[in-house]
């Protein structure tokens, strides 16, 4: 059975697109056919973190308003079998979107995808409720910081009104991930303490992201770190996506990895 997983946060700029790009890398990467698609309509990046921009012809909107079919506008990941894309639109009207195109779009894509990661846009708008509304599950991502946490805290209650499943009485599958923590910052008290974040938000951990410039580098070349068997943010999407999967899979030590995976990352250069 097909699972829509939406990936959001109250706050902007936290990293979501970031890890929707790994998560359906790392997805992938176990056998399972994957789609991203991308709902920031009007200011699409997923497709550069994924590296997939000049492949793009037809995009989400185009297949909503039957410019072109759902096949037109797919692009299949050569690098990764199994990965596959839809892109956003670039127009400025965020009111193309309506819940009957999007449910229409989302049950097409049922029928021939195991997951359908969607990319939230930033903010509470009318956007980010299409994003929400067919999902089974919700990660919401956030930083470690008491801004982030707060809007985070303010999404989970509208996923919880205004999904499709909250309408049936049923209940979307939260998570939360805690994206670019500095373990550093944490040991000298500048940083909230995962313990903390959790504690504030009163739902069930997926992942912890250590902050890595890398994941700048791979978003410039258009590589997912996922793919990257050496990196430690790499492995800390990877075993997110095992976990999607059902399977315990202790965090990452972020401490002690670090050392660790310096050494590595030293000898394979
Ligand atoms: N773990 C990390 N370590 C270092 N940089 C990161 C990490 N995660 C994300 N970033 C960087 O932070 C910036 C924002 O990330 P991203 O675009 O994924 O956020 P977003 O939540 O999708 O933003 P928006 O709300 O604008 O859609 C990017 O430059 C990205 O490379
Ligand atoms: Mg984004």
């Amino acid at each position: 059975m097909a699972k829509v997983i939406t990936i959001t946060s109250g706050k902007g700029g936290v990293g979501k697109s970031t890890t929707t790009a790994n998560i359906a890398t790392a997805l992938a990467l176990l056998g399972k056919k994957v789609i991203a698609v991308d709902f920031d309509i009007g200011l699409r990046n997923l497709d550069m973190i994924l590296g997939l921009e000049n492949r793009i012809v037809y995009d989400v909107v185009d297949v909503m308003e039957n410019r072109c079919n759902l096949a037109q506008a797919i692009i299949k990941d050569k690098r990764t079998p199994n990965l596959h894309f839809l892109p956003a639109s670039q127009t400025k009207d965020k009111t193309v979107l309506n819940k009957d195109k999007v449910e229409k779009l989302i049950n097409e894509l049922k029928k021939d995808f195991d997951y359908i990661l969607i990319d939230s846009p930033a903010g509470i708008e009318s956007g980010f409720e299409h994003s929400i509304f067919l999902a089974d599950r919700a990660l919401i991502v956030t930083t470690p910081e008491v801004s982030a946490i707060r809007d985070a805290d303010r999404v989970i209650g509208i996923i919880d009104a205004k999904s499709k499943k909250a309408q049936l009485g049923e209940e979307v599958e939260k998570h939360i991930i805690i994206n670019r923590i500095k373990p550093e910052l944490v040991e000298k008290g500048e940083m909230l303490p995962i313990e903390d974040v959790l504690d504030l938000l009163s739902l069930p951990l997926i992942g912890i992201v250590p902050d890595d410039e890398d994941i700048v580098r791979s978003t410039n070349l258009g590589k997912p770190i996922a793919l990257d068997e050496k990196s430690l943010v790499g492995e800390a999407f990877r075993r997110i996506a095992r976990r999607i999967e059902g399977e315990e899979v202790p965090f990452i030590d972020i401490k002690a990895k670090r050392g660790f995976f310096s050494k590595l990352k030293g000898l394979f250069k």
